[in-house]
Parts: structure tokens; C-alpha cells; sequence
């Protein structure tokens, strides 16, 4: 069993967990994950690491709620345990000094490319970080992101707090302005990484995108979170999560992941059905 130091919904439907976990902490670097098992009948779910703290020996994640297993680990509190946790997976950021990089997070991706953006900046990089939301009560870790950051842009779908618009514009008003971007990363829900990646494609800047494709062992074995890129077939858990963006088959990655689209639904209003008492 796995504690939970600390629970907090950082901003509706997205929560941050920090748990006890010293053997993780002791390894864990930028751009891994974990998998986790809210309770022993539970399904493996991945989450990205967003910090680690080696001396308290604990890893914090952030994660959005979606579906039925999202929603029950998001009833856990502080003290509260889960069944399992594996890592750290995955292969680490290639960190390395490459002049200037574009940091960009949507969503849960505000925390999971935090690390990522403070190793590239301690390797002596320029770090422009973006970030968006649909409006601005869904914004969150804007000063820890600024402090890791030479800039930092905040975009707003709803125009409610900063420029309106998307990361794809921001990142094009940056390709079309005097800076010489030399690396993205982003890290979020895949269509905006799609996106990312499509507005950068003509300007030839690398990018970097984190799949987060359906995943099971997490350990290369079972065959489930399998991306195509550059027309190979690759496991994103033992392969990645990093990719070239440029290289990714999004569309097939899209499909795959609706793929159990309808029974996601049935599952979360069973659970739900069952539960009412409890989420209301
Ligand atoms: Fe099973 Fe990647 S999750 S092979």
C-alpha cells in the first residue's frame, strides 16, 4: 500500500497526489511515469510525474478526471492509501544545453512538463514556457512555472485571463517573431499536441510530445499502448513516452484511444449509479 502525504484539487476536475514513495523519488527524472492501482480490483492507469522530493522520499503526480477510475482515486484524501505503484517507467527527457526550448503544458501536461522545464533550464537553456486552459479558473502553477522559466505565456480559450486563443497560436506568433526556437516539448491532451506538432512541422523546430496512449503492464509486455511512428510500431511505455511529434501517426493514436470509448461511459454510470450517495 502506497500513502497519500497530500491531496488537494488544484483546479475543478484536476487534483494533485503526493505520496510516499522513497524508492521511486530516489530514481525518478524528468519526463517518466508511474502506473498505479487505486485498489486491487482497480485497472492500471498511467500518470505522469510532475515533482519528487528525494529526501522526503515522496513523488507527486497530477491528473484530470475522466473516467470511472480517475474519479475514484479522486475520492482518496491525505492518509489515505492506494494498492499499487510501479516506477519510475518510461525513458527519461534527453536533457542537454540546445539554446532555446518551448515548454508547452495544457491541462494536466501544466504539471508533467514542470520537470522537464526546470532540467532544461538547470542545462543552461532559454525556457519559454506556454501554458493554456479553456478559461482562467482552470489555470494552475503559474509561479512554480515561472520560476523555471526565462518567459512564461498564459493562454486562455475563453479570453478570460491573458491573450485568448490556443497554444498553436502562440507558438506560431513566437516562430514568427525574432527568436530562434531550437526544441519543443509538449506535454498535454493529445490533440494539442497534434496541434503542436502541425504548426511547428513547417518551421522544421523538433518536437517532443509525451503519448499518453492506453497502457496495461507499462513494462512492454502486453502490446496495449502501441503508437505508429515514422511508420514503425513502437510501445510507448518501454519506447517512450517521448516521441517525435513530427513522426507520430496521430490519427491511429486518436482511434486507439477512443477504442473503449463506449465502454468507459457504461463503466463511469455504473460506477456512478452505484455510488451516488458517496459524489454527491
Ligand atoms: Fe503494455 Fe506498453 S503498456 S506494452
Amino acid at each position: 500500500m502506497y500513502k497519500i502525504l497530500k491531496k488537494q484539487e488544484l483546479v475543478p476536475n484536476i487534483h494533485l497526489v503526493k505520496f510516499l514513495a522513497p524508492a521511486i523519488a530516489k530514481k525518478a527524472q524528468p519526463g517518466q511515469f508511474v502506473i498505479i492501482t487505486v485498489d486491487e480490483k482497480g485497472e492500471r492507469i498511467p500518470l505522469t510525474i510532475a515533482d519528487w522530493d528525494k529526501t522526503e522520499g515522496s513523488i507527486t503526480v497530477v491528473f484530470m478526471e475522466v473516467g470511472t477510475t480517475t474519479q475514484r482515486f479522486a475520492l482518496l484524501n491525505t492518509g489515505d492509501s492506494i494498492d499499487s505503484l510501479v516506477g519510475p517507467l518510461g525513458i527519461p527527457a534527453h536533457i542537454e544545453k540546445v539554446g532555446t526550448v518551448v515548454c508547452v503544458g495544457g491541462c494536466y501536461g501544466i504539471a508533467a512538463i514542470m520537470p522537464i522545464a526546470r532540467a532544461m533550464k538547470e542545462a543552461g537553456n532559454k525556457v519559454i514556457s506556454i501554458i493554456e486552459a479553456r478559461s482562467k479558473y482552470l489555470l494552475f502553477w503559474e509561479d512554480e512555472l515561472k520560476s523555471v522559466s526565462d518567459q512564461l505565456i498564459v493562454t486562455t480559450g475563453d479570453g478570460s485571463y491573458a491573450p485568448q486563443g490556443w497554444i498553436p497560436d502562440q507558438l506560431t506568433q513566437i516562430f514568427e517573431g525574432e527568436e530562434k526556437v531550437d526544441l519543443i516539448f509538449a506535454i498535454g491532451c493529445t490533440f494539442m499536441m497534434k496541434l503542436a506538432s502541425e504548426t511547428s512541422k513547417p518551421f522544421d523546430i523538433k518536437t517532443i510530445v509525451h503519448l499518453n496512449s492506453i497502457m496495461v503492464d507499462g513494462t512492454g509486455m502486453c502490446g496495449c499502448c502501441r503508437v505508429l511512428v515514422g511508420g514503425e510500431t513502437k510501445f510507448a511505455c518501454v519506447d517512450g513516452p517521448e516521441f517525435d511529434g513530427h513522426q507520430v501517426d496521430w490519427d491511429v493514436l486518436l482511434s486507439r484511444q477512443s477504442g473503449y470509448q463506449d465502454l468507459e461511459i457504461q463503466s463511469l454510470q455504473n460506477w456512478e449509479s452505484r455510488n451516488w450517495r458517496r459524489t454527491k
